[in-house]
Formats: structure tokens, sequence, C-alpha cells
């Protein structure tokens, strides 16, 4: 097939300072994409700021002949989101993707979890992504495309324990992209997701100490972010025209999240008790035939 070109497409991706991120720009650079490389240059609990990782990676983009422009405000303010977009205008004159990365790392166990903590994880990856795309989906509708590309984890959708405010945010993340997939569609909007993993600064933070012995660092080395990119670049392209998709990617290995409902069991009379669902926990549970709702109404078409 032909190669994906970003060939006068404008990309702006988040977190692009670092990690997986900066690997999302560097893979959408060569393939021709102008890109705006936001990070507010954080620690990996979200203190401080640096422009550095943003500037080193668009200095580098440009240095290899590539379009590239660092921004480095906070994502996870209005202020700070809208920049960035205009940034990409200003600068391009478009914007035909986001790819909203940025995020942050804490973990405590869930009955010490500091409240602050939970509201800065909510904030630095739900509402990240909320300020950033908000705006580029104004102007992709009256563009009439764009593609956005929403960031979430395993640790969210399926769980990890000490990690209730990342999992929360990151399952929240899904519940952004069915909207503005189903609002974005008429518009030639798509919005999908990915659920990477990668050996990252963020990885590494989690695993601590382990990180550094020879059998944490053989199993960071099968985690790589060159077997996540293209997967987002497909995502972000022209070529992706499919929308809801959650595909999860790492070792090399690429799947696509179901979030179903089973067939269930209908009370024949309308009513039901309690004990009727221990009666049928079985029938209710029965994962056999799942349907995968396309939306609300989908789901309640499946019960006349
Ligand atoms: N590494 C993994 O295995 C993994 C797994 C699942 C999901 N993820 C997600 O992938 C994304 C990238 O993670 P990573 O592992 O590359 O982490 P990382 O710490 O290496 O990079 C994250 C970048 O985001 C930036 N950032 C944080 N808050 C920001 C804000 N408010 N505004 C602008 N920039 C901000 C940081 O400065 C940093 O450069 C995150 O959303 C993370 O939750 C990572």
């Amino acid at each position: 097939m032909n190669r994906i070109s970003f060939a006068d497409r404008v990309v702006l991706v988040t977190g692009g300072g670092r990690g997986l991120g900066e690997a999302y720009c560097r893979e959408l650079a060569q393939r021709g994409a102008a890109v705006v490389v936001h990070d507010n240059g954080s620690d990996t609990a979200g203190h401080g700021v640096d422009p550095a990782p943003a500037h080193e990676v668009a200095n580098s983009i440009l240095a290899a002949g590539g379009r590239a422009v660092a921004c480095a405000t906070d994502a996870s303010t209005e202020t700070g989101g809208q920049h960035a977009v205009e940034l990409a205008l200003a600068e391009y004159g478009r914007l035909d993707a986001v790819v909203a990365n940025a995020g942050i790392i804490h973990e405590d166990a869930f009955d010490d979890w500091p409240t602050d903590r939970f509201e800065a994880l909510l904030r630095h990856h739900l509402l990240a992504a909320f300020h950033v795309v908000r705006p580029a989906f104004a102007r992709m509708k009256d563009a009439r495309f764009g593609r956005i590309v929403f960031v979430s984890s395993a640790a969210g959708v399926f769980g990890q324990p000490r990690l209730a405010g990342y999992a929360a945010a990151k399952t929240g993340i899904l519940g952004l992209m069915n909207v503005v997939a189903l609002e974005g569609a008429e518009y030639g909007i798509t919005a999908n997701a990915i659920m990477p993993m990668a050996a990252t600064r963020m990885a590494m933070a989690l695993m601590a100490e382990a990180a550094e012995t020879p059998d944490g660092r053989e199993f960071l080395d099968t985690l790589r972010v060159d077997q996540v990119a293209p997967v987002v670049a497909f995502l972000a392209s022209e070529a992706c025209t499919r929308t809801r998709l959650t595909l999860s990617a790492f070792r090399g290995r690429v799947a696509a999240l179901q979030i179903g409902v089973t067939r269930g069991w209908h009370s024949p009379t309308g009513s039901l008790s309690a004990e009727d669902i221990v009666t049928h926990l079985d029938e209710i549970t029965d994962t056999g035939d799942l349907l995968v709702p396309g939306s609300i109404f989908d789901e309640m078409s499946y019960v006349p």
C-alpha cells in the first residue's frame, strides 16, 4: 500500500517533549508533518515548568530538515490549551490532528490517596485532553477534517493497584473520546485512542528501584516507543477512517479494545426482584454473544 504521508498536514502533540510523545513527534515529522511539540516540561508528578524538552525535540526535528515549533504552556489550563492550538494556526495556518498525550503519575494505596493528587491526575490527563481538543475540534469542524488521538491506559481500562487517580482519568478519557467521535462524525473528524506501554520515565517511576535491576532492565527493553509510534501515526492520518477505535499497542502486538454488553437476561414481565438477579446471574454475565454498542442509542435498541 502507499506510504502514509503527512505532507501539508499539521499535528499537535501534547507531552511531546519526552517519552512516547517525543516518539510520536519524530514519527510524524519523518512522514512530513509540521509538528507542534507541546510540553510544559513538568516532572512526573506534574510539578515544575521547563521549556527545554519541547524546544529540544522541535530543534532536532528542524535540524533534520523537518518542520516543528515548540510550545511550553500547560495543557491542563484553558489558556494553555488554547495557546497551543492558536500557535499551530499562526505558524502553519491549519491543524489537522491532535495527539492528546500529556500526563503525569502518582501511586498510593487507595485509602491513602491524597485529594490534591487525585485532582492533579484528573487535571493533567482528562482536562489536559479537553482543553486542547475542544479548541482544535472547533477548527476541524470548519475545515471538515480532523484526527483526534486520545491516550488511555490498560492500567485504567483493566485496572492496576495503587493507581486510583490515574485509572479514573485514563478511563474517563474514553468517555470523552466516545462523544467527540459521535459529534465529529458529520464533520469528517475521527476520534480514537491508544493504550500504549513503553519504557519511559513514567514507566520507570512506577517501577522505582526495580527498574535498575538486570531483570527490570530486561523487562523494560521489551517495551519500546517505536512499537507504539507507528500506531499513533496511523490513527492521526487520513488513512484512518475508523472512529471510536481504542488500540492497545506494545511489544509489537496491536489489538482493539471492545467495550460491550452481554445479551443478558430479560424479565418476561418487565418487573424483577433482587432474587431474580441471583437466579439469572450466569445468563446475565455470559459473554458468549457480546454486543458492542456504537452509542447509548444502540444499547437502548437491544432492549425493545
Ligand atoms: N509509558 C507507558 O507505559 C504508558 C502506558 C499507558 C499510558 N501512557 C500514557 O502515555 C502518555 C505519555 O507518557 P510517557 O510514558 O511518555 O510519560 P513521560 O513522563 O515520559 O512524558 C509525559 C510528558 O507530558 C508532559 N506533561 C505533563 N503534564 C503536562 C501538561 N499539563 N501540559 C503539557 N505537558 C505536560 C511532561 O512534561 C512529559 O514530558 C501519558 O498520557 C501516559 O499516561 C504511558
